[in-house]
């Protein structure tokens, strides 16, 4: 059966929600949508077929039809809506970042928890057909021991003015899309890991906000595996999403958005909408083949409502959403401090005490192997430490 869907928000991620639930053949439905202003309700449930339009908020979640409730609003409003949520006793599926900060976030995961209803974390990064072949390898061993994920996301800068305003959004960059690089970099590191600190550098170097536009930090986890992101509003050429991981046995490279392997030129002739957050609609054009499958809004509402039916945990619950909340505030705080800041997780649920250590790699009893490689003058050699005295010597072999 189904899912009968009210929707809160009829803007940006409103509408590519509703492409993914309404998209090929779903059974799924929206059955209510709301929207502060009457005419975008009015115009989103024109173009989606919805049958209730309203400007109340109570009134979508108290829909009698609905019973699932997805959030797709600005930042400063998902506590409130996930709190009618919990009063009315609805699933509620919440976009992202969860809350503001890590208190936001906490406050929600335990308003849900309390209600006893479903939350799913609306990550959509970590749905995407790339990322999931890819953590299938991950969590099969082929990487080996994760010792380094990178994840990238930098495009132009967002296209509605409260994002820009500090107070409504909770931050700029770090928030906005930090969020997603942050979660990447958890799942392929593990998420029963603890995250334990953040190093970050931030800075305003374009626009004129009060918040971040641009960022890079560093997230040091108890496995001894760094996780880094990258994040910038003023990048210019369209979006940027990349993830690299690196183990003891392997590595990924994944280009989610620019470059994928579909090149286009025109002239500009017939220019059309090219990708999210594309500058351009002439010259060579990096278009996207499936951007609602690519960017992982199918296979995510999939996971969801499947869990929903099956009474089990979806991949990306409200609980990652804190978590996530938790270390984008040590990242502030770091910005601020110039310092390694510590990640306060009041509610941690995974693993401790994990070693950072490695089993170092036996040569025979006497050496550990460093490195066994074939040079260009054919010579095949070892390169090897001795156990007793650390000497590190050279063999042919
Ligand atoms: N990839 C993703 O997962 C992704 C992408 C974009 C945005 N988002 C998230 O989705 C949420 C909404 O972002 P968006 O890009 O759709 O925003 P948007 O400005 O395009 O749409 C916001 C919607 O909220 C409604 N709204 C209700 N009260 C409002 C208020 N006081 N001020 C402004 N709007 C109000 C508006 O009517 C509108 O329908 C944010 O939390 C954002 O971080 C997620």
């Amino acid at each position: 059966m189904g899912k009968k869907i009210a929707m809160l928000g009829s803007g940006f991620i409103g509408r590519f929600y509703a492409d993914s639930l309404h998209g090929q053949r779903s059974q799924d439905q929206i059955v209510s949508i709301y929207s502060r202003k009457k005419e975008s309700a009015q115009k989103f449930a024109g173009d989606y077929g919805v049958s209730h339009w309203t400007c109340s908020m109570e009134e979508a979640i108290q829909n009698k039809q609905a019973d699932v409730v997805v959030v797709s609003l600005p930042n400063n409003l998902h506590e409130a809506a996930v709190l009618e949520c919990c009063r009315a006793g609805k699933a509620v599926l919440c976009t992202k970042p969860l809350g503001r900060n890590g208190a936001e976030a906490k406050r929600m995961l335990e308003a849900v928890e309390k209600a006893g209803i479903f939350h799913g974390y609306l990550e959509d990064l970590c749905y995407t057909p790339k990322f999931l072949k890819a953590i299938r390898s991950v969590r099969g061993g082929s990487l080996g021991k994760i010792l380094w994920a990178k994840s990238r996301e930098t495009h132009p800068g967002p296209h509605s003015n409260w994002f820009w305003d500090k107070e409504q959004a909770g931050g700029g960059a770090i928030l906005d899309l930090g969020c997603h690089c942050i979660e990447l970099a958890r799942n392929f590191i593990g998420k029963d890991i603890r995250p334990k600190e953040v190093m970050c550098w931030a800075a305003t170097q374009v626009k004129p906000i009060e918040a971040e536009d641009h960022a890079i930090g560093l997230v040091q986890y108890e496995s001894g595996a760094i996780g880094q992101f990258e994040v910038s509003w003023t990048f210019r050429g369209g979006m940027d999403l990349r993830d690299e991981v690196m183990g003891s046995e392997g590595t990924i490279w994944i280009n989610n958005f620019l470059r994928t392997g579909f090149e286009m030129f025109t002239t500009g002739k017939g220019a059309e909408y090219v990708s999210e957050k594309t500058e351009s609609n002439t010259g060579w054009l990096f278009p996207v083949g499936d951007e609602i499958n690519d960017l992982g809004y199918n296979h995510m509402f999939t996971d969801m409502f499947r869990s929903m039916e099956q009474n089990k945990e979806p991949a990306e619950t409200f609980y990652d959403g804190y978590v996530v909340n938790s270390i984008m505030d040590s990242a502030y705080r770091s910005a601020q401090s110039r310092k390694w800041e510590p990640v306060n997780l009041e509610d941690w649920r995974g693993k401790t005490g994990v070693s950072p250590e490695m089993k170092l790699p036996d040569y025979d009893d006497q050496f550990y192997l460093i490195k066994e490689e074939t040079t260009h003058d054919l010579r095949h050699k070892v390169i090897l430490k001795d156990k007793k005295t650390g000497k590190i010597v050279e063999r042919d072999l």
